[in-house]
């Protein structure tokens, strides 16, 4: 039988390059396995619990749309949807609250990291805290379970969210017998975790980002930025020692690499490196840049794929529904 892989990406902020590598890609791989019924989507409600802009948070929702889209994915073979176009997932969530302890809730590292932050403050330990984010893992359930997913291919900070949805899980089978899926996370071990500009991991928390879209010349601007050793041209360089180089080998065929390499060795300038980078990246974001700009030019056309993808989980998400509120008792 075929097996249920869903992952989610929330409209907090632009797609960079290290998203794309990390998650996108391998998701879209994933997508293209044979055995595996893919479902992907938009998880708008999750960024509200940080986005109270409404331009913004359009924005920032067809931006992840239009990205999954210009990369490749395919809406006939993904089924790929808004998550506030699926209410049935906000109704099982709140089902699911209901078994879900607040202390699991409490240990949810997003929230305790925040709660840290705000003692070593001295502030209260709640400030800043609504109950969008203090929920967020049991949404974030909902997503995973209502379309009885086997994986969930994640980045490792999502690991205990997944874990906490196979506690939910697990706890709502024991007392009405067998009905979510226990979910099971996937990391891609073999993806890199890009440095960005400055060598820390790329993070938009970081502010040293390279946005996946971003034009020609703004791109070369952000390559020129990343941050080299002081080593003259004809020194001999350790390529797996340079952040150029890492990112460098993500978009440049695996002969290029091989060249580049020999380069570093022989002794090659930083300058030479960044105007290779830039065209071997440039060469493969043009298009989907430029399909990038078209969507987000025609919104309605993503508001129109995104309707399709809708109703093909909500036939799923609507039985599904059924099901478990006769179980409970309510129907
Ligand atoms: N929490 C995920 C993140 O921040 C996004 C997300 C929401 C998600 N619902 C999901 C991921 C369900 C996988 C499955 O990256």
């Amino acid at each position: 039988m075929e097996k249920t892989i869903l992952t989610g990406i929330k409209p907090t902020g632009q797609i960079h390059v290290g998203n794309y590598v990390g998650a996108i890609k391998p998701a879209l791989e994933l997508a293209k396995v044979p055995e595996y019924e893919a479902a992907y989507f938009i998880a708008d409600y999750h960024g509200l619990t940080k986005i109270h802009d409404a331009k913004e948070f359009r924005q920032l929702s067809y931006g992840i749309a239009a990205t999954w889209l210009a990369l490749g994915l395919d809406p006939e073979k993904v089924i790929f949807y808004r998550q506030s176009d699926v209410p049935e997932i906000f109704e099982l969530n709140w089902i699911l609250g209901c078994f879900s302890s607040k202390g699991l809730m409490n240990r949810a590292h997003a929230y305790k990291a925040i709660v840290d932050q705000n003692k070593s403050q001295e502030r209260d330990v709640d400030y800043g805290v609504n109950m969008g984010l203090f929920n967020y893992p049991i949404l974030m359930t909902a997503d995973i379970l209502m379309f009885k997913t086997d994986v969930v291919p994640v980045g490792k900070d999502q690991i205990q969210h997944v874990e906490i949805a196979r506690d939910i899980a697990e706890s709502f089978n024991k007392n009405y017998g067998e009905t979510f899926v226990l979910p099971e996370y996937k990391i891609q071990e073999d993806t890199a975790v890009l440095p960005g500009l400055d060598g820390r991991k790329m993070s938009k928390s970081y502010n040293n980002t390279i946005p996946l879209f971003v034009e020609e010349k703004k791109l070369q601007k952000l390559i020129n930025k990343i941050k080299t050793d002081s080593l003259p041209p004809e020194a001999s360089k350790d390529p797996d020692a340079s952040v150029l180089f890492m990112i460098y080998k993500e978009f440049a065929t695996p002969l290029e690499v091989e060249k580049m390499k020999e380069q570093f060795v022989s002794g090659i300038g930083w300058g030479d490196v960044k105007r290779e980078l830039f065209h071997v990246m440039n060469r493969y974001l043009e298009q989907p840049r430029e399909k990038y700009n078209e969507l987000m030019a025609a919104p309605e056309k993503l508001d129109e794929i995104l309707k399709v993808g809708a109703e093909t989980a909500r036939s799923i998400s609507s039985q599904f529904l059924k099901e478990i509120k006769q179980k409970i008792g309510i129907q």
